[in-house]
């Protein structure tokens, strides 16, 4: 029977900052839960798609992402929801840009102004 509770180590790149998370945790629930904000958090449910990571390294397992902030040609270049990310070996992962849709979105309410400034840019590191 598969350990669910195994633990692996995921590192964040660039800098290589490292952080466990169970296989039954999402990555954002595992920095959440030793209060380390390595990758932009937000709902963590799907809904919002701050959280896009591209994965470099590694093996994971995926709950359901929504077109809208992951599409079939993000997934073919690794990028996933980190709150939708379950890993099943240690990872390596970076934040990815913002899908080009969200620069014509004005900000939402909890948006800052430097936020959307970064999504206009597509730079995202
Ligand atoms: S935190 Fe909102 S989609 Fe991941």
């Amino acid at each position: 029977m598969e350990d669910k509770t195994t633990r692996h180590t995921i590192t964040v790149e660039p800098g290589g900052e490292e952080f466990q998370c169970r296989e039954d945790q999402h990555l954002l629930e595992a920095l959440k839960a030793v209060g380390r904000r390595l990758i932009p958090s937000g709902c963590h449910g799907g809904g919002c798609g701050v959280c896009r990571i591209r994965i470099i390294g590694g093996e994971a397992d995926f709950k359901v992402m929504s077109r809208r902030h992951v599409t079939e040609d993000d997934r073919r270049e690794g990028i996933a929801l980190a709150c939708r990310t379950l890993p099943r070996s240690d990872m390596r992962v970076e934040k990815a840009p913002r899908p080009p849709v969200w620069a014509s979105r004005t900000p939402s309410r909890g948006q800052n102004q430097s936020e959307s400034g970064i999504q206009q840019s597509g730079v995202n590191r």
